[in-house]
């Protein structure tokens, strides 16, 4: 990151075999999940050699890359030419299989044509109702811990609503049940994937990480077949996502998707769908715990706008405001912090050359704070969300859903959801931040907080 204006990747001359950088021995740990200081590195790292970094090991090409110009390259202007081939989604394939998030090429294609219906906007509108009653039932659950001092984790909080969500929405399912035997094994799985080196062993050797990592991927098949078996079942008729893939047909073949194929698709949902939006939650609560002055703009906008009683998708349009803090809130922690791609064919970034097979890493943490686009990046100010400043910024500056074919299927559903319940608990209560608490960022695949968010509710 330059600090200097300069940029625009293909106009910066000068061609190198490789752009300078650290290496991965030396500034990057094997398991960025483990290292207190990762987020401060990947700021360093384009601090010290710029736009495009080597970021290693010897012989292997890797490379960071944090230009929004470059993001926009890799994700949209020439798409096609990048894919998760690589290690980092071989290893997200052992959790998910060959569900949307990890597939490439046809298959990815053809599933992603078949889960779109779910996720229009119109379909998502619809899918507010079971937003506020998921919403509601958590208000009332917290009733008795408002005021009491009683502090708690806000993040398993988040995360029970927004499965909860996922569930009713997509897959007509109450996630109640599972809640207690899906937060740890996701949370295990997420830490497990992100462990993983080239060099470590295939699953299949027994060690403890390895046996751990299997009990998580199995316990989340079983809750998954469950769920497919649960609905095999029932004679009752259902218009959701699940009754979508059971019903799908090869358009060639006439035949249906297997049942692992169905099971991939469906723990992709129910994983990608409820850890983002959970997470995001999680780090907007802790913003404004901060920002007093920003949590009074917000609680007098959504007073105004829900003084009549629960709100519908359209009132969350009146609520610019929350929607702002909510992008300013994943400007600074995006859910997803990077993005790995491999190059199919040979390209340039930033004026350097990116042989066939090199894989690149797009970070939002990086991009989401380039000092050229970005004044004072580590303040919190949701002002840079109105829509005159959205105009005026390069459009790759701000990728919280990546960007391109492979844009994020359910970030409507995910901004619809998260203004929601922003502004039903903040209509209700105010989260306050227990003093003390330490709260820092963790790289496992989502941005989640190490220590979870402690707080304490008042009732407003
Ligand atoms: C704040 C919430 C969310 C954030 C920040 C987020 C972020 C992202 C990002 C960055 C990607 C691209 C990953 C990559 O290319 O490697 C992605 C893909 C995806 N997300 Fe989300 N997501 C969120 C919510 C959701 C929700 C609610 C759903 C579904 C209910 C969902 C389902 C998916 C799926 C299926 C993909 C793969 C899409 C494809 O490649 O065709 N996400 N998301």
């Amino acid at each position: 990151m330059s600090g200097n204006g300069v940029s625009s990747a293909p106009a910066r001359p000068g061609r190198v075999q490789r752009p300078p950088g650290p290496g991965l021995f030396e500034e990057l740990p094997r398991s960025p999940a483990n290292d207190r200081r990762f987020f401060e590195k990947l700021l360093e790292i384009h601090r010290r050699f710029g736009e495009v970094t080597w970021v290693g090991p010897p012989g292997l090409r890797r490379y960071g890359v944090a230009h929004p110009d470059d993001v926009q390259h890799v994700l949209l202007d020439n798409a096609r030419n990048y894919d998760k081939g690589c290690f980092e989604y071989a290893s997200l394939r052992l959790v998910l299989g060959g569900g949307l998030v990890t597939s490439d090429g046809e298959h990815w294609r053809r599933q992603r044509k078949l889960a779109a219906p779910a996720f229009t906007p119109r379909s998502v509108a619809g899918f507010a109702e079971a937003m506020v009653a998921a919403t509601e039932e958590l208000l009332e659950r917290w009733q008795p811990r408002a005021g009491s001092g009683r502090a708690f984790d806000l993040v398993p909080e988040m995360m029970g609503v927004a499965l909860r969500i996922v569930g009713d929405a997509l897959f007509g399912f109450d996630t109640a049940g599972i809640r207690e035997r899906i937060a740890p094994a996701i949370a295990r799985c997420l830490y497990c994937t992100m462990a993983r080196t080239p060099l470590s062993p295939p699953l299949g050797v027994p060690t403890p990480g390895n046996v751990r990592f299997r009990n998580a991927i199995r316990t989340l098949h079983e809750i998954v077949d469950a769920i497919v078996a649960e609905r095999r079942r029932s004679t009752a008729e259902h218009v959701d996502l699940l009754a979508m893939l059971m019903a799908a047909r090869d358009e060639e073949t006439g035949e249906g998707m297997s049942d692992v194929q169905i099971r991939d698709e469906v723990l992709t949902l129910l994983v990608a769908g409820h850890e983002t939006t959970a997470t995001a939650l999680s780090w907007t609560f802790f913003l404004l715990s901060r920002h007093p002055d920003v949590r009074r703009r917000l609680e007098e906008e959504v007073d105004g706008v829900l003084a009549g009683g629960p709100p519908g998708a359209e009132d969350a349009k009146r609520l610019p405001w929350t929607r702002q803090v909510i992008d300013e809130s994943m400007r600074l922690f995006p859910p997803v912090w990077g993005i790995a791609r491999a190059a199919k064919e040979g390209d340039v970034l930033g004026g350097y050359e990116v042989p066939p097979g090199s894989v690149v890493y797009l970070s939002p943490y990086a991009t989401h704070r380039h000092p050229d686009f970005w004044s004072n990046p580590e303040g919190f100010d949701p002002e840079r969300f109105a829509p005159e400043a959205v105009a005026a910024r390069h459009r790759f500056a701000y990728f919280p859903f990546a960007g391109g074919p492979r844009v994020c299927i359910g970030n409507n559903l995910a901004l619809l959801e998260a203004v929601l319940i922003l502004a039903m608990v903040s209509r209700r209560y105010r989260v306050d931040l227990v003093p003390g608490h330490p709260v820092e960022p963790q790289a496992v695949i989502t941005t989640r907080p190490r220590h979870g968010i402690q707080v304490t509710l008042a009732k407003r």
